[in-house]
Protein backbone atom coordinates (compact mmCIF):
# COMPACT_ATOMS: atom_id res chain seq x y z
CA UNK A 1 0.00 0.00 0.00
CA UNK A 2 0.77 3.39 -0.30
CA UNK A 3 -0.05 7.04 0.90
CA UNK A 4 -2.86 9.06 -0.72
CA UNK A 5 -1.18 12.17 -1.33
CA UNK A 6 -1.63 14.38 1.57
CA UNK A 7 -3.84 12.04 3.29
CA UNK A 8 -1.73 10.18 5.34
CA UNK A 9 -3.85 7.20 4.88
CA UNK A 10 -2.51 3.99 3.28
CA UNK A 11 -4.18 3.09 -0.46
CA UNK A 12 -4.15 0.68 -2.74
CA UNK A 13 -1.23 0.90 -5.13
CA UNK A 14 -2.94 -0.47 -8.08
CA UNK A 15 -6.41 -1.20 -9.91
CA UNK A 16 -5.55 -4.93 -9.45
CA UNK A 17 -4.37 -4.48 -6.06
CA UNK A 18 -8.12 -3.28 -5.08
CA UNK A 19 -9.47 -6.36 -6.67
CA UNK A 20 -7.43 -8.86 -5.50
CA UNK A 21 -7.91 -7.64 -2.08
CA UNK A 22 -11.57 -7.40 -2.53
CA UNK A 23 -11.80 -10.64 -4.42
CA UNK A 24 -9.63 -12.04 -2.14
CA UNK A 25 -12.09 -11.15 1.10
CA UNK A 26 -15.27 -12.10 -0.97
CA UNK A 27 -13.90 -15.66 -2.20
CA UNK A 28 -13.48 -17.84 0.74
CA UNK A 29 -15.08 -20.40 2.75
CA UNK A 30 -18.63 -19.01 2.44
CA UNK A 31 -17.96 -20.28 -1.46
CA UNK A 32 -16.57 -23.50 -1.10
CA UNK A 33 -17.76 -24.58 2.54
CA UNK A 34 -20.83 -22.83 3.03
CA UNK A 35 -22.45 -22.05 -0.24
CA UNK A 36 -22.67 -26.26 -1.37
CA UNK A 37 -23.84 -26.64 2.25
CA UNK A 38 -26.60 -24.83 2.53
CA UNK A 39 -27.73 -24.69 -0.87
CA UNK A 40 -27.88 -28.81 -0.17
CA UNK A 41 -30.04 -28.18 3.36
CA UNK A 42 -32.45 -25.50 1.61
CA UNK A 43 -33.36 -26.81 -1.87
CA UNK A 44 -30.26 -27.01 -3.82
CA UNK A 45 -31.56 -25.63 -7.34
CA UNK A 46 -34.26 -23.09 -5.93
CA UNK A 47 -31.92 -21.79 -3.28
CA UNK A 48 -29.24 -21.17 -6.38
CA UNK A 49 -31.96 -19.42 -8.12
CA UNK A 50 -33.18 -16.79 -5.26
CA UNK A 51 -29.21 -16.85 -4.28
CA UNK A 52 -28.32 -15.23 -7.79
CA UNK A 53 -31.69 -12.71 -7.96
CA UNK A 54 -30.39 -11.46 -4.28
CA UNK A 55 -26.32 -10.83 -5.55
CA UNK A 56 -27.83 -9.08 -8.67
CA UNK A 57 -30.21 -7.01 -6.69
CA UNK A 58 -29.20 -6.43 -3.41
CA UNK A 59 -25.30 -7.42 -2.94
CA UNK A 60 -24.41 -5.21 -6.39
CA UNK A 61 -25.61 -2.26 -4.61
CA UNK A 62 -25.16 -3.01 -1.32
CA UNK A 63 -21.15 -3.58 -2.17
CA UNK A 64 -21.11 -0.37 -4.27
CA UNK A 65 -22.70 1.47 -0.92
CA UNK A 66 -19.88 0.87 1.19
CA UNK A 67 -17.10 1.85 -1.48
CA UNK A 68 -18.99 5.41 -1.56
CA UNK A 69 -19.47 5.51 1.74
CA UNK A 70 -15.58 4.17 2.55
CA UNK A 71 -14.05 6.23 -0.11
CA UNK A 72 -15.29 9.52 0.32
CA UNK A 73 -15.46 9.36 4.19
CA UNK A 74 -11.68 8.06 4.34
CA UNK A 75 -12.25 6.49 7.61
CA UNK A 76 -12.73 3.20 9.01
CA UNK A 77 -16.41 1.58 9.70
CA UNK A 78 -17.59 3.53 12.96
CA UNK A 79 -15.57 6.73 11.87
CA UNK A 80 -16.84 6.91 8.33
CA UNK A 81 -20.36 7.48 9.41
CA UNK A 82 -19.14 9.81 12.62
CA UNK A 83 -17.32 11.86 9.50
CA UNK A 84 -20.69 11.75 7.41
CA UNK A 85 -23.32 11.93 9.60
CA UNK A 86 -22.04 14.35 12.86
CA UNK A 87 -24.33 13.82 15.81
CA UNK A 88 -26.28 11.46 14.33
CA UNK A 89 -26.95 7.46 15.29
CA UNK A 90 -25.64 6.08 11.71
CA UNK A 91 -22.99 5.68 13.77
CA UNK A 92 -24.56 2.75 15.63
CA UNK A 93 -24.21 0.56 12.00
CA UNK A 94 -20.47 1.15 12.23
CA UNK A 95 -20.56 -0.12 15.69
CA UNK A 96 -22.89 -3.85 14.84
CA UNK A 97 -20.20 -4.03 11.90
CA UNK A 98 -17.41 -4.03 13.90
CA UNK A 99 -19.00 -6.48 16.24
CA UNK A 100 -20.43 -8.59 13.08
CA UNK A 101 -16.84 -8.82 12.41
CA UNK A 102 -15.63 -9.75 15.49
CA UNK A 103 -18.01 -12.26 15.79
CA UNK A 104 -18.08 -13.91 12.06
CA UNK A 105 -14.38 -14.61 12.70
CA UNK A 106 -14.70 -16.10 15.70
CA UNK A 107 -16.59 -19.40 13.90
CA UNK A 108 -14.66 -18.53 10.22
CA UNK A 109 -11.51 -19.12 11.75
CA UNK A 110 -12.42 -22.45 13.40
CA UNK A 111 -13.50 -24.07 10.26
CA UNK A 112 -10.00 -22.19 8.43
CA UNK A 113 -8.89 -24.16 11.16
CA UNK A 114 -10.37 -27.37 9.86
CA UNK A 115 -8.72 -26.95 6.49
CA UNK A 116 -5.33 -26.90 8.03
CA UNK A 117 -5.87 -30.15 10.03
CA UNK A 118 -7.30 -31.99 6.32
CA UNK A 119 -4.29 -30.41 4.90
CA UNK A 120 -2.08 -32.02 7.13
CA UNK A 121 -4.04 -35.12 6.81
CA UNK A 122 -3.48 -34.83 2.48
CA UNK A 123 -0.11 -34.78 3.31
CA UNK A 124 0.06 -37.66 5.68
CA UNK A 125 -2.05 -40.06 3.70
CA UNK A 126 -4.88 -40.35 6.28
CA UNK A 127 -7.44 -40.03 3.62
CA UNK A 128 -5.80 -43.32 1.99
CA UNK A 129 -8.69 -46.56 1.66
CA UNK A 130 -11.76 -45.15 3.42
CA UNK A 131 -14.99 -44.66 2.04
CA UNK A 132 -17.11 -42.33 2.09
CA UNK A 133 -19.02 -43.30 5.44
CA UNK A 134 -15.27 -43.73 7.23
CA UNK A 135 -14.58 -39.95 6.05
CA UNK A 136 -17.62 -39.12 7.85
CA UNK A 137 -16.96 -40.45 10.79
CA UNK A 138 -13.23 -38.83 10.21
CA UNK A 139 -14.71 -35.69 10.31
CA UNK A 140 -16.66 -35.88 13.23
CA UNK A 141 -14.41 -37.94 15.16
CA UNK A 142 -12.03 -34.91 14.72
CA UNK A 143 -14.72 -32.41 15.36
CA UNK A 144 -15.22 -33.68 18.75
CA UNK A 145 -11.61 -34.28 19.60
CA UNK A 146 -10.35 -31.86 21.97
CA UNK A 147 -7.24 -29.96 20.99
CA UNK A 148 -6.97 -30.39 17.65
CA UNK A 149 -10.14 -28.28 16.67
CA UNK A 150 -8.87 -25.60 18.75
CA UNK A 151 -4.86 -26.05 18.27
CA UNK A 152 -5.67 -25.58 14.38
CA UNK A 153 -7.70 -22.30 15.19
CA UNK A 154 -5.18 -20.61 16.92
CA UNK A 155 -2.71 -21.16 14.50
CA UNK A 156 -4.82 -19.24 11.72
CA UNK A 157 -5.61 -16.64 14.58
CA UNK A 158 -1.65 -16.29 14.63
CA UNK A 159 -1.82 -16.56 10.71
CA UNK A 160 -4.03 -13.56 10.43
CA UNK A 161 -3.20 -11.49 13.00
CA UNK A 162 0.78 -11.71 11.61
CA UNK A 163 -0.45 -10.61 8.20
CA UNK A 164 -2.59 -7.85 9.46
CA UNK A 165 0.13 -6.39 11.90
CA UNK A 166 2.02 -5.25 9.37
CA UNK A 167 0.22 -3.12 7.30
CA UNK A 168 -1.82 -5.72 5.03
CA UNK A 169 -1.15 -5.47 1.88
CA UNK A 170 2.42 -6.40 0.75
CA UNK A 171 2.42 -9.92 0.88
CA UNK A 172 -0.96 -10.91 0.55
CA UNK A 173 -1.55 -8.78 -2.79
CA UNK A 174 1.41 -10.28 -3.94
CA UNK A 175 0.20 -14.11 -3.38
CA UNK A 176 -3.31 -13.59 -4.12
CA UNK A 177 -2.37 -12.72 -8.11
CA UNK A 178 -0.66 -16.35 -7.82
CA UNK A 179 -2.86 -18.30 -5.96
CA UNK A 180 -6.79 -17.56 -6.60
CA UNK A 181 -6.36 -18.30 -10.39
CA UNK A 182 -4.49 -21.61 -9.08
CA UNK A 183 -7.31 -22.22 -6.60
CA UNK A 184 -10.06 -21.47 -9.67
CA UNK A 185 -7.80 -24.09 -12.07
CA UNK A 186 -8.13 -26.95 -9.34
CA UNK A 187 -12.02 -26.57 -8.85
CA UNK A 188 -12.14 -27.25 -12.27
CA UNK A 189 -10.13 -30.22 -12.31
CA UNK A 190 -11.97 -31.09 -9.40
CA UNK A 191 -15.31 -30.73 -11.07
CA UNK A 192 -14.32 -32.10 -14.27
CA UNK A 193 -13.86 -35.57 -11.96
CA UNK A 194 -16.87 -34.91 -10.04
CA UNK A 195 -18.85 -34.73 -13.04
CA UNK A 196 -17.62 -37.61 -14.81
CA UNK A 197 -18.61 -40.11 -11.71
CA UNK A 198 -21.22 -42.71 -12.14
CA UNK A 199 -24.28 -41.33 -11.08
CA UNK A 200 -22.81 -37.65 -11.57
CA UNK A 201 -26.58 -36.07 -13.44
CA UNK A 202 -28.43 -36.19 -10.41
CA UNK A 203 -26.12 -33.65 -8.32
CA UNK A 204 -26.07 -31.49 -11.52
CA UNK A 205 -30.07 -31.73 -11.37
CA UNK A 206 -30.29 -31.00 -7.85
CA UNK A 207 -28.20 -27.67 -8.36
CA UNK A 208 -29.30 -26.27 -11.47
CA UNK A 209 -33.45 -27.94 -11.15
CA UNK A 210 -35.21 -25.09 -9.28
CA UNK A 211 -38.03 -26.91 -7.40
CA UNK A 212 -39.71 -24.40 -5.82
CA UNK A 213 -41.86 -26.29 -3.34
CA UNK A 214 -38.30 -26.60 -1.27
CA UNK A 215 -38.64 -23.36 -0.81
CA UNK A 216 -39.93 -21.97 3.08
CA UNK A 217 -39.30 -17.90 4.27
CA UNK A 218 -36.79 -19.04 5.93
CA UNK A 219 -34.69 -20.58 2.94
CA UNK A 220 -35.33 -16.88 1.36
CA UNK A 221 -33.47 -15.13 4.40
CA UNK A 222 -30.42 -17.98 4.20
CA UNK A 223 -30.28 -16.98 1.15
CA UNK A 224 -29.81 -13.21 1.60
CA UNK A 225 -27.70 -13.72 4.41
CA UNK A 226 -25.29 -16.22 2.16
CA UNK A 227 -25.29 -13.84 -0.14
CA UNK A 228 -24.50 -11.05 2.21
CA UNK A 229 -21.75 -13.06 3.72
CA UNK A 230 -20.24 -14.50 0.22
CA UNK A 231 -19.65 -10.69 -1.19
CA UNK A 232 -18.44 -9.37 2.32
CA UNK A 233 -21.15 -6.87 2.45
CA UNK A 234 -23.25 -5.61 5.63
CA UNK A 235 -20.91 -5.22 7.78
CA UNK A 236 -18.10 -2.66 6.71
CA UNK A 237 -15.93 -4.64 5.40
CA UNK A 238 -15.78 -2.41 2.04
CA UNK A 239 -16.28 0.40 3.66
CA UNK A 240 -13.02 -0.13 5.67
CA UNK A 241 -11.35 -1.33 2.54
CA UNK A 242 -13.37 1.24 0.19
CA UNK A 243 -11.31 3.97 2.37
CA UNK A 244 -7.98 2.67 0.85
CA UNK A 245 -9.21 2.82 -3.21
CA UNK A 246 -7.65 6.20 -4.99
CA UNK A 247 -10.04 8.35 -6.07
CA UNK A 248 -9.35 7.66 -9.83
CA UNK A 249 -10.53 3.70 -9.49
CA UNK A 250 -13.23 3.28 -11.20
CA UNK A 251 -15.86 1.60 -8.16
CA UNK A 252 -18.24 0.26 -10.48
CA UNK A 253 -15.79 -1.76 -12.63
CA UNK A 254 -14.36 -3.19 -9.24
CA UNK A 255 -18.02 -3.95 -7.68
CA UNK A 256 -18.67 -5.90 -11.00
CA UNK A 257 -15.80 -7.57 -11.25
CA UNK A 258 -15.64 -8.92 -7.24
CA UNK A 259 -18.96 -10.26 -8.20
CA UNK A 260 -18.95 -11.91 -10.67
CA UNK A 261 -15.59 -13.82 -10.13
CA UNK A 262 -17.13 -14.53 -5.93
CA UNK A 263 -20.55 -16.37 -7.64
CA UNK A 264 -18.35 -18.28 -10.63
CA UNK A 265 -16.56 -19.51 -7.67
CA UNK A 266 -19.77 -20.03 -5.54
CA UNK A 267 -21.08 -22.32 -8.51
CA UNK A 268 -18.12 -23.90 -9.63
CA UNK A 269 -17.70 -25.59 -6.21
CA UNK A 270 -21.32 -26.80 -6.23
CA UNK A 271 -20.31 -28.27 -9.16
CA UNK A 272 -17.45 -29.96 -8.02
CA UNK A 273 -19.74 -31.06 -4.72
CA UNK A 274 -23.24 -32.41 -5.71
CA UNK A 275 -22.34 -34.47 -8.79
CA UNK A 276 -19.96 -36.32 -5.78
CA UNK A 277 -22.36 -36.24 -3.30
CA UNK A 278 -24.92 -38.04 -5.18
CA UNK A 279 -22.43 -40.66 -6.65
CA UNK A 280 -21.02 -41.71 -2.72
CA UNK A 281 -24.55 -40.92 -1.63
CA UNK A 282 -23.77 -39.06 0.92
CA UNK A 283 -26.39 -36.81 2.60
CA UNK A 284 -26.62 -33.38 0.85
CA UNK A 285 -27.78 -31.71 3.91
CA UNK A 286 -24.77 -32.85 5.84
CA UNK A 287 -24.34 -29.63 7.29
CA UNK A 288 -21.00 -28.18 8.06
CA UNK A 289 -19.25 -31.90 6.96
CA UNK A 290 -20.05 -31.52 3.25
CA UNK A 291 -17.39 -30.40 1.70
CA UNK A 292 -14.81 -31.81 4.09
CA UNK A 293 -16.38 -35.62 3.53
CA UNK A 294 -16.82 -35.18 0.09
CA UNK A 295 -14.12 -33.46 -0.95
CA UNK A 296 -11.26 -36.17 0.56
CA UNK A 297 -13.86 -38.65 -1.96
CA UNK A 298 -12.79 -37.56 -4.93
CA UNK A 299 -9.59 -37.07 -4.54
CA UNK A 300 -9.53 -40.98 -3.82
CA UNK A 301 -10.58 -41.43 -6.87
CA UNK A 302 -8.63 -39.02 -9.39
CA UNK A 303 -5.54 -39.73 -10.70
CA UNK A 304 -2.53 -37.96 -8.61
CA UNK A 305 -5.01 -37.12 -6.32
CA UNK A 306 -2.61 -37.14 -3.60
CA UNK A 307 -0.74 -34.19 -4.76
CA UNK A 308 -3.98 -32.53 -5.77
CA UNK A 309 -5.49 -32.58 -2.06
CA UNK A 310 -2.89 -31.22 -0.47
CA UNK A 311 -2.56 -28.52 -3.08
CA UNK A 312 -6.33 -27.96 -2.87
CA UNK A 313 -6.53 -27.47 1.18
CA UNK A 314 -3.47 -25.28 0.97
CA UNK A 315 -5.45 -22.74 -1.53
CA UNK A 316 -8.49 -23.12 0.42
CA UNK A 317 -6.17 -21.79 3.29
CA UNK A 318 -5.00 -19.29 1.62
CA UNK A 319 -8.49 -18.16 0.52
CA UNK A 320 -9.76 -18.42 3.99
CA UNK A 321 -6.85 -15.77 4.89
CA UNK A 322 -7.56 -13.51 2.69
CA UNK A 323 -10.85 -13.27 4.02
CA UNK A 324 -10.42 -13.60 7.77
CA UNK A 325 -7.40 -10.32 7.13
CA UNK A 326 -10.08 -8.48 5.80
CA UNK A 327 -12.46 -9.12 8.43
CA UNK A 328 -9.43 -8.49 11.35
CA UNK A 329 -9.08 -5.33 9.89
CA UNK A 330 -12.43 -4.18 10.37
CA UNK A 331 -11.75 -4.14 14.09
CA UNK A 332 -8.50 -2.92 13.67
CA UNK A 333 -9.14 -0.11 11.55
CA UNK A 334 -11.61 1.07 14.21
CA UNK A 335 -9.51 0.65 16.71
CA UNK A 336 -6.56 2.65 15.38
CA UNK A 337 -8.71 4.93 14.33
CA UNK A 338 -11.32 5.91 16.42
CA UNK A 339 -9.51 4.50 20.16
CA UNK A 340 -5.82 5.53 19.36
CA UNK A 341 -4.27 2.81 19.30
CA UNK A 342 -0.87 1.56 17.74
CA UNK A 343 -1.30 -0.75 14.71
CA UNK A 344 0.33 -3.14 16.63
CA UNK A 345 -1.52 -3.08 19.79
CA UNK A 346 -5.13 -2.74 18.14
CA UNK A 347 -3.88 -6.14 16.25
CA UNK A 348 -2.62 -8.21 19.44
CA UNK A 349 -5.63 -6.78 21.67
CA UNK A 350 -8.48 -7.97 18.58
CA UNK A 351 -6.99 -10.80 18.14
CA UNK A 352 -6.92 -12.23 21.35
CA UNK A 353 -10.43 -11.31 22.19
CA UNK A 354 -11.51 -12.88 19.04
CA UNK A 355 -9.78 -15.85 20.05
CA UNK A 356 -11.17 -15.95 23.19
CA UNK A 357 -14.73 -16.26 21.71
CA UNK A 358 -13.73 -18.27 19.26
CA UNK A 359 -12.47 -20.93 21.29
CA UNK A 360 -15.94 -22.18 22.09
CA UNK A 361 -16.45 -21.83 18.47
CA UNK A 362 -13.75 -24.32 17.24
CA UNK A 363 -14.70 -25.80 20.59
CA UNK A 364 -18.90 -26.28 19.91
CA UNK A 365 -18.18 -30.20 19.21
CA UNK A 366 -15.56 -30.78 21.72
CA UNK A 367 -15.06 -29.42 25.18
CA UNK A 368 -18.06 -27.11 24.72
CA UNK A 369 -20.31 -29.28 23.15
CA UNK A 370 -22.96 -28.66 26.54
CA UNK A 371 -22.87 -24.75 25.62
CA UNK A 372 -26.36 -24.72 23.72
CA UNK A 373 -29.32 -22.40 23.29
CA UNK A 374 -32.41 -23.79 22.03
CA UNK A 375 -30.51 -26.63 20.76
CA UNK A 376 -27.68 -24.68 18.91
CA UNK A 377 -23.98 -24.95 19.90
CA UNK A 378 -22.11 -21.99 19.76
CA UNK A 379 -20.59 -22.34 16.37
CA UNK A 380 -24.42 -22.65 15.05
CA UNK A 381 -25.52 -19.81 16.74
CA UNK A 382 -22.49 -17.42 15.45
CA UNK A 383 -23.22 -18.82 11.83
CA UNK A 384 -26.71 -17.97 11.85
CA UNK A 385 -27.22 -15.67 13.61
CA UNK A 386 -24.51 -13.31 12.52
CA UNK A 387 -25.27 -13.99 8.92
CA UNK A 388 -28.81 -14.32 8.94
CA UNK A 389 -29.54 -11.30 11.20
CA UNK A 390 -26.68 -9.02 11.85
CA UNK A 391 -25.55 -8.87 8.08
CA UNK A 392 -29.26 -7.89 6.43
CA UNK A 393 -29.67 -5.23 9.22
CA UNK A 394 -26.70 -3.81 8.55
CA UNK A 395 -27.16 -4.38 4.48
CA UNK A 396 -30.20 -2.26 4.81
CA UNK A 397 -29.36 0.43 6.67
CA UNK A 398 -25.94 1.00 4.85
CA UNK A 399 -28.30 1.41 1.70
CA UNK A 400 -30.77 3.70 3.57
CA UNK A 401 -27.52 5.68 4.27
CA UNK A 402 -26.73 6.05 0.96
CA UNK A 403 -29.90 6.14 -0.62
CA UNK A 404 -31.44 8.59 1.52
CA UNK A 405 -28.94 10.22 3.84
CA UNK A 406 -25.63 11.16 1.33
CA UNK A 407 -27.03 13.07 -1.04
CA UNK A 408 -27.42 12.77 -4.77
CA UNK A 409 -24.72 14.87 -5.11
CA UNK A 410 -22.02 13.37 -2.85
CA UNK A 411 -22.64 9.97 -4.53
CA UNK A 412 -22.96 11.08 -7.88
CA UNK A 413 -19.35 12.69 -7.57
CA UNK A 414 -17.92 9.23 -5.87
CA UNK A 415 -19.20 7.15 -8.15
CA UNK A 416 -18.58 9.18 -11.20
CA UNK A 417 -14.73 10.54 -9.92
CA UNK A 418 -15.74 13.88 -9.78
CA UNK A 419 -17.17 13.88 -13.14
CA UNK A 420 -14.50 12.75 -14.86
CA UNK A 421 -16.71 9.39 -15.35
CA UNK A 422 -19.92 8.85 -17.19
CA UNK A 423 -21.31 6.77 -14.72
CA UNK A 424 -24.73 6.65 -17.03
CA UNK A 425 -25.96 3.61 -14.71
CA UNK A 426 -26.57 6.26 -12.36
CA UNK A 427 -29.83 6.42 -12.30
CA UNK A 428 -30.40 2.98 -12.29
CA UNK A 429 -28.33 2.72 -8.84
CA UNK A 430 -30.15 5.48 -7.55
CA UNK A 431 -33.53 3.34 -8.35
CA UNK A 432 -32.20 0.39 -6.68
CA UNK A 433 -30.21 1.98 -3.59
CA UNK A 434 -33.31 4.03 -2.75
CA UNK A 435 -36.32 1.65 -3.27
CA UNK A 436 -35.50 -2.10 -4.52
CA UNK A 437 -32.90 -2.87 -1.95
CA UNK A 438 -34.08 -1.63 1.36
CA UNK A 439 -37.49 -3.09 0.53
CA UNK A 440 -36.24 -6.10 -1.03
CA UNK A 441 -34.39 -6.53 2.72
CA UNK A 442 -36.75 -5.76 4.53
CA UNK A 443 -39.42 -7.67 3.61
CA UNK A 444 -36.97 -11.19 3.31
CA UNK A 445 -35.65 -10.39 6.81
CA UNK A 446 -39.48 -9.50 8.37
CA UNK A 447 -40.80 -12.65 6.72
CA UNK A 448 -37.98 -14.95 7.35
CA UNK A 449 -38.35 -14.64 11.09
CA UNK A 450 -41.74 -14.81 11.06
CA UNK A 451 -42.38 -11.31 12.37
CA UNK A 452 -44.90 -10.39 8.73
CA UNK A 453 -46.21 -13.78 6.89
CA UNK A 454 -46.26 -12.89 2.75
N1 LIG B 1 -16.85 -13.45 1.88
C1 LIG B 1 -16.10 -14.38 2.68
C2 LIG B 1 -16.34 -15.77 2.14
O1 LIG B 1 -17.23 -15.95 1.30
O2 LIG B 1 -15.67 -16.68 2.57
C3 LIG B 1 -16.47 -14.30 4.11
C4 LIG B 1 -16.39 -12.91 4.66
C5 LIG B 1 -15.22 -12.19 4.59
C6 LIG B 1 -17.51 -12.36 5.24
C7 LIG B 1 -15.17 -10.92 5.08
C8 LIG B 1 -17.47 -11.08 5.74
C9 LIG B 1 -16.29 -10.38 5.65
F1 LIG B 1 -16.24 -9.18 6.13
Amino acid sequence: MASVPGSGRDSFTSKFGIIAATAGSAIGLGNIWRFPYVAGENGGGAFLFLYLAFVMAIGIVVMLSEFVIGRSAQRNTVGAFLKLAPGKPWFLIGIMGVSAAFMILAFYAAVAGWTLEYLYQSVVNGFAGKSPDELGEMFTAFREGSWRPILWFLIFMVLTASIVISGIQKGIEKYTKILMPLLLVILVILSIRSLTLPGAGEGLRFLFKPDFSKITSRAVLVALGQALFSLSIGMGTLITYGSYIRKNDNLATTVISVSLADTFIAILAGVAIFPAVFAFGIDPAAEEGLVFITLPGIFQKMAGGCIFAPLFFILLAVAALTSTISMLEVVVAYFVEELKMTRRKATIISAVLISILGLFAAGSWGWFENMTLLGNNVFGLLNFTTINILLPVGGFFIVLFVGWFMGKKAVKAEISNEGSLKARFRIVFVFLVRFIAPIAIAIVFLNGLGIIRF
